[in-house]
């Protein structure tokens, strides 16, 4: 059964004013052309935020104090261990098994689980290209400057830039930051987002622990009182920019001139990359995206995933957000920096490893039918899936591309040239404690 998640519907309900305007979102970024190597990135291409803002943010980004149930923060699923994103690996273990008041009575893990959704890394985001966020960008800035966004007229004015809109929304969506267990913040989720916020942002002013980096961040800001929820949104968005902001990879170093930061392989699997093997048509320019929606058939179920008993719970695609059938399956290019870290991959997590990823992407119709033949078991398919798959294969757009083994090893190893260890650490990465002395993640 397909499900919208609170913040899908949200947005369906805001397409009729905004499908004209959406149309324009993700054209205007100008794809470098194939076969050629894009130029390196450079600091103007960033936003900047003085540090005393990047601190602050630090301390919202990890303080559960901002999750009605205090029990989750962004560090949950964005977490630091797994390079920013939430693994899903079967290995992850709860932090808090055996705390059954976690979340809706169930261990934290048990709790987010259903929700089956692989938490990006945030690499880059501060980026001034990056313009639309989430797989189906349902929060954007358009060329203009505005906003567009699941919450319409009801997003506050003052924020800064686009991932400072996205900051809002995990904390107005059930199963991110509001929690599904009744608290003070969901007791007020009827009267809309702008009641959420400002519980949430009630919450910081009566921690005088905050006072002091308040007060460092936001020189002008009379007293702790005054802060509202665009303050915390605009330091979070300084946080995320700076702490993931990866362009120091080898590649980097390569088109800055140092050849010798490319091993043999990764130069040929660089060749084939923007070459032969067409990925930069849509992996365009200095961060690996064109920022525009294509079809590819890469699977919509997570790696475990139970075709027979199972419910499904699949991530929402652009037409959902444009209502126009052409846009079914359309999500944006994920840009491939520090790939290697974030599995499992495909937007759904389909895959656990790179390697496996690259095949089926190599071969996509293919790929997908051999993933879904292969958690099948031998059962036959529910006939949603079987039309599902079809309807998929049918409007791919992603051409398959025959390459050897040697070859695939060669664009593995390029890949591999875009992951720049030293970002793993963050600029300031964990902090010993947050202002309300909650668990950290
Ligand atoms: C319960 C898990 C969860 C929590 C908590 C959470 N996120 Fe996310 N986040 C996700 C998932 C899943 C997505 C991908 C959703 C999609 O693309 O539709 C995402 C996407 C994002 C994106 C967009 C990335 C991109 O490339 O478009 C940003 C930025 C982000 N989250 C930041 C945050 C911040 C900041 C917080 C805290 C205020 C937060 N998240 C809390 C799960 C979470
Ligand atoms: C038609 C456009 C297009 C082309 C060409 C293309 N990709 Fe992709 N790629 C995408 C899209 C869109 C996704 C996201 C798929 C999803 O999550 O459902 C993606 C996903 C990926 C991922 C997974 C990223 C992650 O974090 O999960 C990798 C790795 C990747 N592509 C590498 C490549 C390589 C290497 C090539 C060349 C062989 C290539 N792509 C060609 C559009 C393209």
């Amino acid at each position: 059964m397909k499900k919208l998640t609170a913040a899908a519907v949200a947005a369906v309900a805001v397409v009729a004013s905004t499908s004209a305007a959406l149309i324009q979102v993700g054209v205007f970024a100008q794809p470098a052309r194939a076969q050629e190597l894009p130029r390196p990135a450079e600091d103007n291409d960033y936003r900047s935020a003085s540090s005393a803002m990047v601190k602050l943010g630090q301390m919202f980004f990890y303080d559960r104090v901002l999750s009605g149930t205090y029990r989750v923060s962004c560090a949950t699923c964005h977490n630091p261990d797994r390079a920013g994103s939430n693994g899903f690996r079967t290995d992850s273990k709860p932090e808090e098994e055996g705390d059954e008041l976690a979340i809706n009575g169930l261990p934290l893990y048990e709790a987010l689980k259903p929700s089956a959704k692989h938490a990006p890394a945030l690499f880059n985001l501060g980026a001034k290209e990056f313009t639309a966020m989430f797989g189906d960008g349902r929060v954007a800035q358009l060329p203009d400057g505005t906003f567009l966004s699941p919450a319409g007229a009801e997003l506050p004015d003052g924020l800064n830039d686009v991932l400072a809109a996205q900051a809002l929304f995990p904390a107005v969506t059930g199963d991110e930051l509001v929690g599904t267990v009744d608290n003070a913040v969901k007791q007020v989720a009827h009267l809309g987002n702008r009641a959420v916020w400002d519980a949430l942002a009630d919450r910081i002013k009566i921690l005088p622990e905050y006072g002091p980096f308040v007060r460092a961040a936001y020189p002008d800001l009379a007293s702790l009182d005054d802060l509202d929820i665009v303050h915390v949104a605009n330091a979070i968005s300084a946080f995320v920019a700076a702490e993931w902001r990866s362009d120091n990879a080898p590649f980097d170093a390569y088109l800055r001139g140092d050849k010798s930061a490319l091993s043999e392989q990764q130069v040929k699997g660089m060749q084939l990359f923007y070459g032969k093997a067409g990925c930069s048509t849509c992996h365009a320019g200095t961060f690996q995206t064109d920022h525009a929606f294509h079809v590819v058939a890469t699977p919509l179920w997570r790696f475990d995933v139970d075709f027979v008993d199972g419910e499904f719970d699949l991530h929402s695609d652009r037409s959902e957000l444009t209502g126009n059938d052409a846009d079914r399956y359309r999500r944006r290019t994920p840009s491939l920096r520090n790939v290697e870290w974030s599995p499992p991959y495909g937007h759904a997590g389909s895959f656990e490893t790179l390697e496996q990823m690259l095949r089926a992407h190599l071969d996509p119709v293919d790929g997908l039918q051999a993933f879904v033949a292969d958690r099948l078991k031998g059962e036959t398919a529910p006939a949603s899936i079987e039309e599902t798959v079809q309807d998929l294969v049918e409007r791919n757009e992603l051409k398959k591309v025959a390459l050897n083994d040697t070859e695939i090893g060669d664009l593995l190893a390029f890949l591999k040239s875009l992951s720049e260890p030293q970002v793993l650490a963050g600029k300031l990465g964990r902090p010993v404690a947050v202002p309300s002395s909650l668990a950290l993640d």
